[in-house]
Parts: C-alpha cells; sequence; structure tokens
C-alpha cells in the first residue's frame, strides 16, 4: 500500500526521494507526491497516476531542497487525485502518512467550526491542519507533533517537515511500519527496509506508539508515553539491487523463475539432509504438546495455509483449523488451551492477519509467524518466528513467496509429526529426500513455460476460466484462480473438482476454459472423470498432470513431472503462475503493479 521516503541529506533530496519512491511502487500506487524545506521555505509537487506523471510535473517545475519527504498514495479516503495525493502542507508544515485515521471525522468537525479550510477529503489533512493549529498557538514543533500524535485514534505512519528549519524530521508510527535509517551526516525515514535500500543499512525499526526526532547529526526516539528511548539498529539485507528485473520482462516472471533458487536456500535452512532430518528454529514451546494448530491468513497465504492443513492432518494427525484473517477474529473461534495459532503473511504487516494475531495471543495462543520480512511486525509479536527466505517480492501477484511458504509448511508438518512419535527416523528421511527433490522438479516444471505460453494464447479471450482440483490440489485451483484473475482481470474461480456438479457446472459452455489439475495420485480418476463430464459439455479443458493417458478431447495438456503428497502441491503451483502470467501478457495489463491492488495490505 502507502510507501513513504524522508531524507535529511547532503546531496539534493528529490532525485533520491524519486528512487526510493520507485524501490516502493510494487507495494502498489495511485498517485504520488514529494516536499521539500529549502531555506526554511516548504514546497511540494504532486501528481494522480503513476510516477512518470510525477517527474513529468517535476521536469515542468523542479524542486530543490537537501531535505525532503515523499509518498506513494494507494487511495483509502478520496479519489486518487492531485488535491488527495501526500504530501498535504500548510505554511507550517508537510506531511506524508500510511494508514488510516479513524477519528477524522470528530476531529475535522472540531477545526471546521474554528474556522479551519481544508482543500481536500482525506483523513491525512485532518492531522496536517491539527499539527499547525498546535504551531500557531505557539507551542514548539516537538510538543505540537506528541499534542498531535495524542489526539489520532487508528494506524498510522507519519512523516513531517516543518517550516524554518531544514534540519529537522519527526516520524511516528501506530500500527503501521516505520523504519529509521542511519547515515553519515544524513538520516531518513522510511516505510520498509526497501524504501531506504540503497541509502542505509543500519535500520531502527520504530516499535508500536514511538515518535522519533531526526537531524542530521542525530536522532532522539521516545515511545508513546513521551520518554526517550533507545532502539537497537538492525543491519538490512535488502541490498538496492535485489530490486532489479534483471533480464525479465516483469518482476512476476523474474520472481516465477527464481522459485527453484529460492526454494532451495528456504528447504536449506530446515534441512539436514545428511543427517535426513528437519530443524526448526529453537520453540519457546513442546510442539509434542499442540492439542490443535490454527492457521490464519489472507489471498494467497491462505492457499498455503489450507495446503498445509491436508500435510499437518495426514502427517501429524493434529486438528487443524484454517481461516481468512478478515473473518477469524470477528466470528468469535473457539480456542483450544495451549493450541499454535500460525499466521501465514509474506509483508508480516497485513492488517487483517496482524489483528487477528492479536486476538488470538490475547486468548492465550501460542504464536507463531510464518513470514518474508524478519523486521515485520508479526515477526516481533510473535512466539515463534518460521522465516520463507523468498527474498524481496516486488511482483504484486505472490508467486516465490507462496512456494516457499509451502516448503516451510511442509517441514514444519514433518517435524510436528516427529515431535508426535507418529514420524520415525526412517520416514522423516524420506521425507527428507522427497522435499530435497523439489528444486530441481520446478526448474524441470520451467522449463516447458513455452508451452504454456502457447496455452495461455488460447485462453486468453475468455471471459470466464474455471480451475479444479481434489485433496491437496484443490487449494492450488483456487491460488490459480486468484492469480490468473488478479493480473489478467478474467473472472477465474477455483473449485473442488467434486463440487461441479452441484452447481458450477451449469457455467460450462464451449467458451470456458477449464483447468483441471491432476496429478497421478490416488484421485486421479474421480478428477478425470470430473472432467470428462465437462468436456461432455463442450467445456475446453486443459490438463496439469503428469499422466499422459488421458489427452484425448483436451484443449491442452501441460506436462508434469511425478512428485508425491509432499511435493505436487508446490510443484503445481508453478503451472498456474505461468498461465497467470502469459494470459495476463497476452492482454497487455500491468503485470507487476495490477489495477486496485496493493502489495502490503496495511488497512482493514
Ligand atoms: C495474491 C497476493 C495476496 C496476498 C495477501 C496476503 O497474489 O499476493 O492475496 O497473498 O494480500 O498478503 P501477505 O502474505 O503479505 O499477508
Amino acid at each position: 500500500m502507502c510507501g513513504i521516503i524522508g531524507i535529511l541529506g547532503k546531496t539534493q533530496a528529490v532525485p533520491r526521494m524519486m528512487e526510493a519512491l520507485k524501490r516502493l511502487e510494487y507495494r502498489g500506487y495511485d498517485s504520488a507526491g514529494v516536499a521539500t524545506v529549502a531555506d526554511g521555505r516548504l514546497d511540494r509537487r504532486r501528481a494522480p497516476g503513476k510516477l512518470s506523471a510525477l517527474e513529468a510535473v517535476l521536469a515542468d517545475s523542479p524542486l530543490a531542497g537537501l531535505s525532503g519527504i515523499g509518498h506513494t498514495r494507494w487511495a483509502t479516503h478520496g479519489e486518487p487525485t492531485e488535491a488527495n495525493a501526500h504530501p498535504h502542507m500548510t505554511d507550517r508544515i508537510a506531511i506524508v502518512h500510511n494508514g488510516i485515521i479513524e477519528n477524522f471525522r470528530p476531529l475535522k468537525d472540531e477545526l471546521l467550526a474554528t474556522g479551519v479550510r481544508f482543500e481536500g477529503e482525506t483523513d491525512t489533512e485532518v492531522v496536517a491542519r491539527l499539527l499547525t493549529r498546535y504551531l500557531n498557538e505557539g507551542l514548539a514543533p516537538r510538543d505540537a507533533f506528541r499534542k498531535t500524535l495524542g489526539r489520532l485514534e487508528g494506524a498510522f505512519a507519519l512523516c513531517v517537515l516543518i517550516s524554518g528549519d531544514d534540519d529537522l524530521m519527526f516520524g511516528a508510527r501506530e500500527g503501521s511500519p516505520l523504519v529509521v535509517g542511519l547515515g553519515d551526516g544524513e538520516n531518513y525515514l522510511g516505510s520498509d527496509a526497501m524504501a531506504l535500500a540503497g541509502l542505509s543499512n543500519r535500520l531502527i525499526y520504530l516499535e508500536e506508539g514511538d515518535w522519533a526526532e531526526l537531524k542530521r547529526g542525530g536522532l532522539q526516539v521516545y515511545d508513546a508515553a513521551g520518554n526517550p528511548v533507545t532502539r537497537p539498529v538492525t543491519l538490512s539485507q535488502v541490498a538496492a539491487t535485489m530490486v532489479d528485473k534483471g533480464n525479465h520482462r516483469h518482476f512476476m516472471q523474474k520472481e516465477i523463475f527464481e522459485q527453484p533458487t529460492v526454494v532451495a536456500q528456504a528447504l536449506g535452512r530446515y534441512l539436514d539432509p545428511n543427517e535426513g532430518t528437519v530443524r526448526l528454529p529453537d520453540m519457546p514451546f513442546e510442539l509434542a504438546d499442540i492439542p490443535k494448530v490454527t492457521l490464519v491468513a489472507c489471498g494467497t497465504s491462505y492457499y498455503a495455509a489450507q495446503v498445509a492443513r491436508y500435510w499437518i492432518e495426514k502427517i501429524a494427525r493434529v486438528p487443524v483449523e484454517v481461516d481468512i484473517a478478515s473473518e477469524f477474529r470477528y466470528r468469535d473461534p473457539v480456542y483450544q488451551a495451549g493450541g499454535l495459532a500460525i499466521f501465514i503473511s509474506q509483508s508480516g504487516e497485513t492488517a487483517d492477519t496482524l489483528a487477528a494475531l492479536r486476538h488470538a495471543k490475547a486468548a492465550g495462543q501460542r504464536i507463531a509467524a510464518l513470514v518474508n520480512v524478519m523486521g515485520s511486525t508479526m515477526a516481533r509479536e510473535a512466539d515463534l518466528v518460521l522465516p520463507i527466505h523468498a527474498g524481496p517480492e516486488i511482483g504484486v501477484a505472490s508467486t516465490k513467496a507462496f512456494t516457499c511458504q509451502l516448503s516451510v509448511l511442509a517441514a514444519f508438518a514433518i517435524k510436528l509429526g516427529v515431535a508426535r512419535g507418529l514420524v520415525d527416523r526412517a520416514r522423516e528421511a524420506d521425507y527428507v529426500s522427497e522435499l530435497e527433490q523439489t528444486p530441481k522438479l520446478m526448474a524441470r516444471v520451467l522449463h516447458n513455460d513455452g508451452k504454456m505460453a502457447e496455452i495461455a494464447r488460447q485462453i486468453a479471450d475468455a471471459r470466464d476460466i474455471l480451475f479444479v482440483g481434489r485433496g491437496i490440489q484443490f487449494p492450488i485451483a483456487m491460488e490459480g484462480a486468484l492469480k490468473l484473475k488478479e493480473i489478467s482481470y478474467i473472472h477465474a474461480e477455483g473449485y473442488a473438482a467434486g463440487e461441479l456438479k452441484h452447481g458450477p457446472i451449469a457455467l460450462i459452455d464451449e467458451k470456458v476454459p477449464v483447468i483441471g489439475l491432476a496429478p497421478k495420485d490416488e484421485l486421479i480418476d474421480k478428477t478425470v472423470s470430473n472432467l470428462q463430464e465437462i468436456m461432455a459439455r463442450k467445456g475446453r479443458v486443459v490438463l496439469i498432470s503428469d499422466n499422459a493417458e488421458h489427452e484425448d478431447g483436451l484443449l491442452a495438456r501441460f506436462p508434469m513431472p511425478p512428485a508425491g503428497d509432499l511435493v505436487a502441491p508446490i510443484l503445481y503451483a508453478i503451472p498456474v503462475q505461468l498461465l497467470a502470467y502469459y494470459t495476463a501478457v497476452e492482454k497487455g495489463t500491468d503485470v507487476d503493479q495490477p489495477r486496485n491492488l496493493a502489495k502490503s495490505v496495511t488497512v482493514e
């Protein structure tokens, strides 16, 4: 979602801020802006649309200054117009904001009643006007900022410049992440490590309620009560070069093709091939004592949770509950004492998943976070962190994070089985050697990408596409449908193959392609019968399978290598990613930043 950069630097801020905003494009946005303070005077440029629009504005009307704040905005309150774009500015301050100010209406009414005029419709402008009022009342900047924070409710990260002082910047974090970057005679603020990649690798993650006063030569962090505090400095692993497409046309393509490498990396952290064992990070609780596992996530991460349910129940015989984070905490879930709740999130910041994590924590559950971003809020609030080691994922549509999530969840399921005495040494070693084959098999699937590009050409004109699978392939069918709809804008749904006859088969005619996921396992005959029922109704079936026996009447078959239950879901994720990718390319959509979507969904 929205991205923030703030620079108190020694060289011109605008080009550096534009670089940082480009690194933040992956988060999704629909307008952008920058402001500087130079010789005490604030000025800004903003534009709706992509950063190229802002670049054009800046080319016409450059903005000088060594201190600046910049923002990419994903509209929540008010349309993506120039007036609603950040920074918001008064004669006293300029401000950028991520998140939502929940009490903005009463605050706005209060300000309107005192004669304050508003330019736009955003909740952020309320913060700008309130801070200005306190400065106009004579409060020093630090006191005015602190007093303003005390009035705000909701989730926010703020970054503020003050007129009249080129060496002063404030930041605050409440529910939305904000990171301080430490430079050499410079200091920075950013919404994540990616914003600061290339500027600084020495980072301070502000904690909930923290706020900070930055100068070029110094920094003071305060906690919510206003006490000066020292927060640890961490070294960022995110290099500016990671935000590079290499010789790929899109980040999504690069990330799909990176999967054998990153899955090998992830498995390398969790498997010991010499010993034939799974190793997990140190546990603050006994795995063997866990009576129930609750898996909670959103979107693609939720489908990873659904696959994990099959593994955990089958291998470790522990009951598993799976839910969508936005539903979970509002349905008053029944927790089991001593239960383990695992929250799966690439970003570690998704607002609904974080809220669900806090709900489970307050109920006394043991909390694990399976995340890609180690400094993320979920990682910091969990009892146990299971990193997925996928490296930065820039494409909005999640690909490599999904297969790395699955790899780690497979390792977790095996370890749980070991802890419960259901998986002996020999079986564990078999599982480990099976999982070890995954990267090699993934590379074989990717080798056939040209075939999927052809299939994509044949289905790209469809209005609706169905994905079907049984058992552990059912979540992959749903993931395939999600991937396709989010980047190609073709309506798609994933169904359990056995459910078609209970309604969805009414949709089938010669215009509806159906993608069948059918590895040669104990369910293949049933899935194939379901696909034959579709073909009997003129549906155009694409079969993704290692079984070459059922090719009659198909629109196409995408060949897969044979794989067992542990590897097959990871492997079958690839053809559905490729299908979505090539279909989107065929349709000419914006693959890496599909319309209306944001990478890190930090509002509920
Ligand atoms: C789809 C996609 C989203 C995310 C979802 C959760 O391709 O990327 O559905 O999976 O928004 O995000 P995280 O995993 O960051 O919590």
